[in-house]
């Protein structure tokens, strides 16, 4: 089985390769665009670069892709271009894995579970860019396509199999190593996932025939404040040194409150327990 990973140099995509490397039965490739490349053998590809893209997705004709691409405020680029071009490409043979996030349902009052509407956000807010391209790539996907598992996701946290972090509690024991206090929000509910566990769902994806769309992460969601102080225990820190970040914030308004996922169906579908 051939299985493409788009997005293997980065956070989540690192872990996905590396584990679907692991597999005898998988030829996976991987694609990066910045250098370094974390993989010797990873293809420098710019997925909105129709040229490129055609000829690197021609010469691999793979039987799963992996979508674990994410670009901020140009976010609208990978799917107004990028996925446009991969949807030219897949045939009905093709699944394909997207990862998309908690922020498709950005009114803020989870929990949600899968059937939720999503709601998009208006051009000049903070984080239009990145939320109205993920709901555009869910509509596309769900019109154009049959074969395929959208996972929605909320902060992805842990160390990958690289041995990265990430940037919030990469931050945090950063900042508890030197015994200085940091504040997280208390009033922003999430359903935080671990990388690893992302990474091995979706291995398990690539394998079976399940297709559709599914919230990932734990079953029980919390707030920013609630989950570092967890995070500061487990990594043998004190956690009285987090504390709650002002919620008066200028920003206060542009942030959904609560996009907490309700897991349960991805739970009774596959065989992964989300720590
Ligand atoms: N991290 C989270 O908390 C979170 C939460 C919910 C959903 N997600 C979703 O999870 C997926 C993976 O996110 P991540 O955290 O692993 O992000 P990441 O570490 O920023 O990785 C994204 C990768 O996308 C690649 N990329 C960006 N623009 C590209 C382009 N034009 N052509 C080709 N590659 C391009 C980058 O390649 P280079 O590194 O080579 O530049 C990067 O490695 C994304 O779909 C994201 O929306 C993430």
């Amino acid at each position: 089985m051939k299985v493409c990973v788009f997005g293997a140099n980065g956070y989540v995509g690192a872990s996905v390769y590396k584990s679907l490397r692991k597999i005898p039965s998988i030829n996976v490739s991987g694609t990066y665009l910045r250098e370094p490349s974390l993989f010797d053998e990873l293809y420098k590809l710019d997925i909105n670069e129709p040229e490129s893209f055609s000829s690197y997705y021609k010469q691999e004709n793979p039987d799963v892709v992996i979508w674990s691409v994410m670009d901020g405020p140009n976010e609208h680029m990978l799917t107004d271009q990028g996925l446009m071009h991969l949807l030219t490409f897949l045939t009905p043979e093709t699944k394909l894995i997207y990862i998309s996030s908690d922020f498709v349902y950005s009114d803020g009052k989870g929990p949600y579970d899968e059937e939720d509407s999503l709601s998009t956000l208006p051009d000049d807010h903070l984080f239009s860019s990145y939320t109205n391209a993920k709901i555009k790539a869910e509509h596309l996907i769900n019109n154009e396509l049959s074969n395929y598992v959208i996972l929605r996701a909320g902060p992805i946290y842990g160390e990958n199999q690289i041995g990265k972090l990430d940037d919030r509690t990469d931050k945090l024991s950063y900042h508890l190593r030197s015994d200085k206090s940091i504040a997280f929000r208390d009033d922003l509910i999430r359903t935080f996932v671990h990388v690893e566990d992302l990474a091995s769902v979706i291995t398990e994806l690539v394998q079976n025939d399940v297709t559709g769309v599914y919230n990932t992460g734990q079953s029980e969601s919390k707030s920013y404040y609630q989950f570092m102080r967890l995070m500061a225990e487990q990594l043998g820190y004190n956690p009285n040194f987090v504390e709650k970040e002002s919620e008066y914030e200028k920003v206060d308004q542009e942030i959904p409150k609560d996009t907490s996922l309700i897991t349960k169906k991805i739970t009774e579908i596959t065989k992964q327990k989300f720590r």
